[in-house]
């Protein structure tokens, strides 16, 4: 039996990971988020509201809990906000994992930790864990100087990279590609999308399965955890288009450069596996396999 404490509960992966949790009957989970529970189901665990840029709760909540393993979602998660916003970025992205991962030192927790492509600059995608690190935006600069913090720090860590995420959760405060993108082209609304990018878009489902097997494996060291499939932004909405049987004519390409956003983007990133399929199991679906899981979830919540 392991105690895992989740950050950021409420968020995408934070859902996600406690679906799983609550079908494994050796996980005793503590949810915790900032604010009330979001989470559509409130049995089979317990919910801690915490915010996780409060040191002294942070410390009794975790001295209270004692769990075996913190899997720690929670982030300023806005590339653009982050640009605008530094310290608000800063405090949540760097200095919350800087009294997180002293704590879990301390108290011999193994901490899992969600990073980003974003550290990479996108010149020699796709990465392997043993590549060079050159952040474009301070959102990417953010989750380097925690990765860093972290591997200096002493815990037990594992570090999983991931890309692009989607999927759908109960009452989500921000969207993702995938949703938005059908959402727009359903109603018939034009969609200008960057033909210059490409990534390895994760299904939820597959980043949080990667969680729970790096904590039954109390993994260390950094694994990279994305989907399997490398794609253009144009290509991945396309995808979606053809998904759900939409217009297609609605997508305009465009450059990275004409959509002028605050924070800069890598051109290429996307990520080698191997070591994650081969040390932790990894097994991400497709992406098409992925839009499949996503259409009945999207039944579901419908009905
Ligand atoms: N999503 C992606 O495409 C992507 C790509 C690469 C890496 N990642 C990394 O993956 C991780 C999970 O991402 P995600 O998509 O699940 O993000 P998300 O949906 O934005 O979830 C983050 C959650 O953290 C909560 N939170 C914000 N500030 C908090 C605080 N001070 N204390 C406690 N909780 C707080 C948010 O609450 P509210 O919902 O109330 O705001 C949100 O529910 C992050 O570390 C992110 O950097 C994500």
């Amino acid at each position: 039996m392991k105690t895992i404490l989740v950050t950021g509960s409420n968020g995408l992966l934070g859902q996600k990971i406690t679906d799983l949790a609550l079908l494994d009957q050796e996980i005793d989970l503590f949810a915790s988020s900032k604010g009330p529970n979001r989470y559509p189901v409130a049995s089979g665990y317990q919910y801690v509201d915490l915010d996780i840029c409060d040191a002294d709760q942070l410390f009794s909540t975790i001295t209270k809990i004692q769990p075996d393993v913190i899997i720690h979602t929670a982030a300023m998660t806005n590339v653009d906000a982050c640009e605008d916003d530094r310290e608000a970025c800063r405090k949540l992205n760097v200095d919350a994992v800087k009294s997180l991962a002293t704590i879990c030192s301390e108290k011999n927790i193994h901490l899992i930790h969600l990073s980003t492509d974003f550290i990479f600059d996108g010149a020699n995608g796709p990465y392997t864990e043993e590549d060079e690190p050159n952040p474009l935006s301070f959102y990417g600069q953010s989750k380097l100087d925690a990765e860093r913090i972290i591997q200096t720090s002493g815990c037990r860590s594992a570090i999983l990279r991931t890309i692009i995420v989607y999927g759908i959760v109960n009452d989500m405060s921000r969207t993702n590609i995938v949703l938005w993108a059908k959402g727009a082209l359903e109603k018939g609304d034009p969609i200008s999308v960057v033909n210059d990018q490409w990534r390895m878009p994760t299904l939820a489902e597959d980043l949080a399965a990667c969680c729970l097997l790096a904590a039954k494996k109390e993994a260390t060291g950094i694994f990279n955890a994305s989907g399997k499939d490398l794609m253009n932004m144009v290509e991945l909405v396309e995808n979606v288009a053809d998904f759900w049987h939409l217009d297609k004519s609605l997508i305009k390409p465009i450059s990275s450069e004409s959509l002028n956003q605050k924070a800069k983007r890598p051109p290429k990133t996307g990520f080698v596996l191997d070591k994650t399929i081969r040390e932790l199991g990894y097994q991400p679906h497709s992406f098409i396999e992925g839009l499949s899981i996503l259409d009945k979830q999207l039944k579901s919540f419908t009905h």
